[in-house]
């Protein structure tokens, strides 16, 4: 398979013999941008395969789960789509026209055997690490043998990935996802995600900048970095010597055409000086950072295994606003924990006020199987989580309007991204990440415009040229 291939013939499956060039495949994701990501380069495997997109299941000849275990409810929807689907494809097959299921992604890793058990409607279970595998997948299942495939492969799939270079007129969006770093060595106590995507790996520096070149030629004005821990991404510079997620920041701005950098999810631990003096100077990485901290209790923290003390990411934020004052900050909370009291839950919300966020997100504690915070005594009850997840979301919300509020006066660049709900109206995208209806051409879409933000909405700003 070539790179770079726009022109695709559909392989024969020695099924009809006859070419088959017009099968449709929807993929549903859930979960972190990282599935978003790894949805549209399945996508793009499938391309190559003589897949065309669609959103609808109803006129898909593959239905694609890319699915989510970090929570019970995540996980739990794989199981009633898979019913709904279980039954679209018994009528299918009552008309005699093929309709394949598949299920990628973090529950097929962790609970590839017992999908392939409970639902015999399923031909492929394929997991994050083995998806460039797909396509010879669907040939397999064509023939008779299902497949689960969830080991972690030992080859680099991004290699062996086809990139689909866009038909000409169907415009790429002008931001981009682009995964860098994948999987997890930190193992804290609650979460699936080092077992569902394995430990932690860099993609090389070339392999990047190869692959942001292309997005750029197509159009793509905003990059966001994705990983895990995005920011121990690691890699090895011209020289030979040992490089990090800010000289590969450096790096990329160089890309003439580009013009906004972006990266999620970072770990506290992982946010070295030079990341912070990249916020000071380069001028490309917007002012946000998602920064987890997920309780404000020494002890909790402790208990997770997060491996640092509250004050000390207190004091981190603070170095980074000193580096970038106007930086916006976002976080994940988890209440409810094991053991955790009322005493540490104020701890958690002394934390927000102390910090101010300008978003937030925040759960209540799911017991995952596997983990060690499934073994713990001292589950929280359930009414205390939904108490305690209340009043932590009133205080997040109150702060994340109150940081919109402040917007309002300032004239700040946004990058239009696409059409607005009213004709001559554009979304755009300020520094902060908040979305900005402006009155805006069409044909502007891609440009960064300078605008007067004017007022705020329940989920976005409004703003006129400045
Ligand atoms: N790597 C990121 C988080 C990835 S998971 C980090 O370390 O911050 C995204 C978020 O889901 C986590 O930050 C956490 O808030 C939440 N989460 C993970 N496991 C969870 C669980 N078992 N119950 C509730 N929330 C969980
Ligand atoms: Fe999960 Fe912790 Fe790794 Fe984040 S750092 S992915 S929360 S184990
Ligand atoms: Fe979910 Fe896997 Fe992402 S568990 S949050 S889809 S890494």
């Amino acid at each position: 398979m070539t790179q770079d291939s726009a022109e695709i013939t559909a392989p024969d499956d020695g099924m009809s013999g006859e070419a088959v060039a017009s099968r449709k495949v929807f993929i549903k994701t859930y979960g972190c941008q990282m599935n978003v990501y790894d949805s549209s380069r399945m996508s793009d495997a499938l391309a190559a395969e003589g897949y065309t997109p669609t959103d609808s299941a109803d006129d898909a000849d593959l239905v694609l789960l890319n699915t989510c275990h970090i929570r019970e409810k995540a996980s739990e929807k794989v199981f009633s789509a898979l019913g709904r689907l279980r039954d679209l494809k018994r009528s299918r097959n009552a008309e005699g026209r093929e309709f394949m299921i598949g299920v990628a992604g973090c529950v097929a890793q962790a609970e590839g055997e017992e999908i392939a058990r409970r639902e015999p409607s399923v031909d492929v279970v394929i997991g994050p690490q083995t998806y460039h595998r797909l396509p010879a997948a669907l040939h397999q299942a064509r023939a008779g043998k299902r497949v689960v495939d969830t080991e972690y492969a030992v080859e680099d799939k991004f290699e062996h990935l086809p990139q689909i270079a866009k038909a000409k007129g169907s415009a790429r969006s002008v931001t981009a996802f682009l995964t860098v770093q994948e999987g997890c060595d930190k193992f804290c106590t609650f979460c699936v995600v080092p077992y569902t995507r394995g430990s932690e790996v860099s993609r090389p520096l070339s392999q990047i900048v190869k692959e942001a070149e292309r997005l750029v030629s197509e159009g793509v004005r905003e990059l966001t970095l994705l990983g895990q821990n995005v920011n121990a991404w690691t890699g090895t510079g011209a020289r030979g010597e040992q490089i990090g997620l800010a000289q590969l920041l450096h790096r990329l701005a160089d890309i003439p055409g580009l013009a906004r950098l972006r990266y999620t999810t970072s770990h506290p631990r992982d946010m070295d000086d030079g990341l912070i003096a990249a916020h000071r100077d380069l001028r490309m990485l917007m002012p946000y950072l998602h920064l987890p901290i997920q309780s404000g209790s020494d002890r909790i923290l402790k208990a997770m295994n997060r491996r640092h003390k509250a004050d000390e990411y207190v004091a981190l934020i603070e170095r980074v606003r000193a580096a970038r004052p106007d930086i916006a900050l976002s976080g994940d909370f988890i209440v409810g924990f094991p053991g955790e009291t009322d005493a540490d839950f104020e701890a958690t919300l002394q934390l927000v006020r102390d910090v101010g966020y300008a978003q937030a997100y925040s759960f209540k504690y799911s017991e995952r199987p596997g983990t060690p915070g499934a073994e713990l005594a001292d589950q929280v009850a359930d009414a205390v989580k939904t108490e305690r997840l209340a009043r932590l979301q009133e205080l997040l919300l109150t702060q994340q309007r109150q940081f919109a509020e402040d917007c309002v006066g300032r004239v700040t660049d946004i990058l239009l991204e696409k059409p607005g709900r009213n004709p001559g109206q554009l979304i755009g995208r300020s520094p902060w990440l908040q979305s900005v209806n402006v009155d805006a051409k069409k044909s502007q879409i891609g440009d960064i415009i300078n605008v007067r933000i004017t007022g705020t909405g329940p989920n976005s700003l409004f703003a006129e040229m400045a």
